[in-house]
Order: structure tokens, then C-alpha cells, then sequence
């Protein structure tokens, strides 16, 4: 038998994806036990396991040297790879937003957006070129989002909202809601048909603990 192998995001989601997939029945004592190996296991299952950047999961999963992915809707969104989503895990539920100035609140049908900061431009991108005539320049930035308006770098921003509390902190508010994000469960559009029933097992096990 083959080990599946899956691709975890690395930071706020992995503790989370290691719970679900215990509850599936998987042994995730290696994963969790802090070692440098890259690749962790479950030889009785035949899995294995490795923690990726958030942004490099759907490029792993895409190029099926992961079979199965757990990564935000964010990315995928970002990435656009081409992937089975099966799940939605439903945790680390947060709002894709535009974001800026209160004095923009209600405006943004009609005031000129010329910058607009963001770690995501891609979905940034797409969000503009559907809702906006006129081109706007986005510049990409690595985190602290927040800081562009503030400092002049941009007129408004595009990022993630979970509680709202930097922006409120910043004396920001949300311009627009682009897209609910959460947690996701991705495959690989061969290993969905190669692998049918282990993959297709794993996903039921999972989907009973949401
Ligand atoms: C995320 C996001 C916002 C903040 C939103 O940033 O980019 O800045 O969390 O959370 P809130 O609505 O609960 O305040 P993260 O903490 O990942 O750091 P970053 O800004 O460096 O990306």
C-alpha cells in the first residue's frame, strides 16, 4: 500500500488540522513531536506528513506530491491552483474585506481608489478589475497591512477581519466584504480517483467531527 501524503499549513491552522485529523483515527504522535524531520508518519495507516508555508500547500497538492491539503480559503484564493476542495473545516472563520478611513465608509461607489495595499494581490486583482472601471495599483506587502492607510502608502487595503480589532485600534473600519474565509480540505484531482476509498474514507472520517 501507498503512504497518502498531506500537506498542513504551517502557524494558526496546524494545531486545529492535527485535532481533526486525530479524531479521524490517524496517529499524529510523530507530527506533534516538535522534531526538524520534514516528513512525519503514521506507518500503520500509511500516512505521512509534512508542514508547509500557507502558501506553498495548493502548490504541493496541485503538483501530487501531496495528496490531500488543509489550508485557508485565503490561499487557495490567492493561489488559484487547480484542486478538488472537498471540505470546508469550518474553523479559523474570518472576512476577506477592503478596508479604510472611516471617512470612506459609504463612498466607495463613488470616491477614486488609487493604491491598495495587500498581502493578497491577487484576490485584490480580481476584486477591482470586477467592481472598478478605472485600473488601481496594488502593492504588495509581507503583513501589518493595517499600517499602509495610516502612513499614506495607500488608500485602502485588502485583508483579513477576524475580529475587527486592528482595524477598529487603527481607526479603520471594513469598506466591503469580498469573500468568508475558513480553513479548507483540498486533493489532488488524480489521487481523488487513484486512491478513491482511503481518500474517500478520510474525508467522511473528518466530515463527522464538524
Ligand atoms: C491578520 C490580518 C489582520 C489581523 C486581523 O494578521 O492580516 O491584520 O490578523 O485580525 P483581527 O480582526 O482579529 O484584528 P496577522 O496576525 O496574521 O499578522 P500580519 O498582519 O503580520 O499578517
Amino acid at each position: 500500500m501507498r503512504y497518502i501524503t498531506i500537506a498542513l499549513a504551517k502557524g494558526r491552522l496546524t494545531e486545529l488540522s492535527i485535532s481533526l485529523l486525530e479524531g479521524a483515527g490517524i496517529d499524529c504522535t510523530e507530527l506533534k513531536s516538535n522534531s526538524r524531520k520534514l516528513i512525519l508518519t503514521d506507518e500503520k495507516n500509511k500516512i505521512r506528513f509534512f508542514l508547509a508555508k500557507p502558501a506553498d500547500v495548493p502548490v504541493y497538492v496541485e503538483y501530487g506530491a501531496a495528496d490531500i491539503g488543509i489550508v485557508g480559503k485565503d490561499t487557495l484564493l490567492e493561489e488559484g491552483r487547480d484542486l478538488y476542495e472537498v471540505l470546508n473545516l469550518g474553523f479559523a472563520k474570518c472576512k476577506m474585506c477592503v478596508a479604510g478611513p472611516k471617512e470612506l465608509e459609504g463612498r466607495m461607489d463613488s470616491i477614486t481608489i488609487t493604491r491598495v495595499a495587500t498581502k493578497y494581490p491577487e484576490i485584490a486583482r480580481m476584486y477591482f478589475r470586477r467592481k472598478r472601471k478605472e485600473s488601481v495599483e496594488i502593492i504588495k506587502l509581507s503583513g501589518s497591512v493595517e499600517l499602509a492607510p495610516l502612513v499614506g502608502l495607500s488608500d485602502v487595503i485588502v485583508d483579513l477581519v477576524e475580529t475587527g480589532r486592528t482595524l477598529k485600534e487603527n481607526g479603520l473600519v471594513v469598506l466591503d466584504e469580498i469573500a468568508d474565509i475558513s480553513a479548507r480540505m483540498v486533493v489532488n484531482r488524480v489521487s481523488m480517483k487513484m486512491e478513491k476509498e482511503r481518500i474517500g474514507k478520510l474525508i467522511q472520517d473528518i466530515r463527522k467531527q464538524l
